[in-house]
């Protein structure tokens, strides 16, 4: 009766082509951001005045509720937002978080990383963060072309558009 192929040996090849593609689809190219931020202007209007533009996935969506509810007293600035541009700019961050709606692998480990009755404020503090620049030694963060970890865009030069690849960073001496 086998005559070689089966209909669940089928089933189970057009299965795995079908996994694969959506692998291959989910895997970010060369060129993409790795953290990606959302469409229009908000973000990067109200939040890249003063430092980088931190993209969504860079923490859970709790962290981002509490700091968008305290933007009166933002690291001891006013960085207040008019309604209804919070509102807006809550739910892309909500939605792109690390464990947002949109998370991909790389984002879900991060937020894994994050203990769950906690909200860090600071990226930097993330056990991701740490992870990811284990190997960048101490003296380097205190660089004056660096001058502190969250100044992202000092060592990867396209922070603000969310990509943050490896084959881009560039150390400054
Ligand atoms: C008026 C200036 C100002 C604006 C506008 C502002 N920030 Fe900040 N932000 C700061 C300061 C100051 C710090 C603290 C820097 C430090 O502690 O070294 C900070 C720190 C942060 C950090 C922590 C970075 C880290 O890992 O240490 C995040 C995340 C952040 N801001 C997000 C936002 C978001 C989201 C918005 C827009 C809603 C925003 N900021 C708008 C001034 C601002
Ligand atoms: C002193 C320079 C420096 C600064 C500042 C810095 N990084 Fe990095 N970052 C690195 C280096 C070097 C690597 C590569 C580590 C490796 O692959 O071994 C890296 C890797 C990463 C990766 C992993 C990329 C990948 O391919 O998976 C992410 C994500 C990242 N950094 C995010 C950030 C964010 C967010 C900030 C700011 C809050 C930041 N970095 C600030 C030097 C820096």
């Amino acid at each position: 009766m086998q005559n070689g192929i089966t209909w669940k040996g089928l089933a189970i090849f057009c299965a795995s082509v079908g996994l694969a593609g959506l692998w291959i689809s989910n895997t970010p190219r060369d060129d993409d951001a790795l953290f990606p931020l959302p469409r229009g202007r908000t973000l990067v209007n109200e939040c890249g005045g003063c430092h980088v533009v931190y993209a969504p996935g860079l923490l859970p969506a709790r962290s981002w509720r509490k700091m968008l509810a305290e933007l009166d007293n933002h690291f001891g600035e006013d960085a207040s937002v008019q309604e209804p541009a919070r509102l807006a700019l809550l739910k892309d961050l909500e939605d792109m978080a690390a464990d947002g709606a949109f998370a991909d692998m790389r984002m879900r480990r991060l937020a894994a990383s994050v203990p769950v009755n906690t909200a860090p404020q600071h990226i930097t503090e993330t056990a991701f963060f740490k992870f990811m620049h284990d190997e960048v030694p101490m003296s380097f963060w205190r660089r004056k072309a660096i001058g502190a970890p969250a100044n992202c865009v000092a060592c990867h030069p396209r922070a603000n558009e969310g990509r943050y690849g490896e084959r881009e960073v560039r150390i400054p001496q």
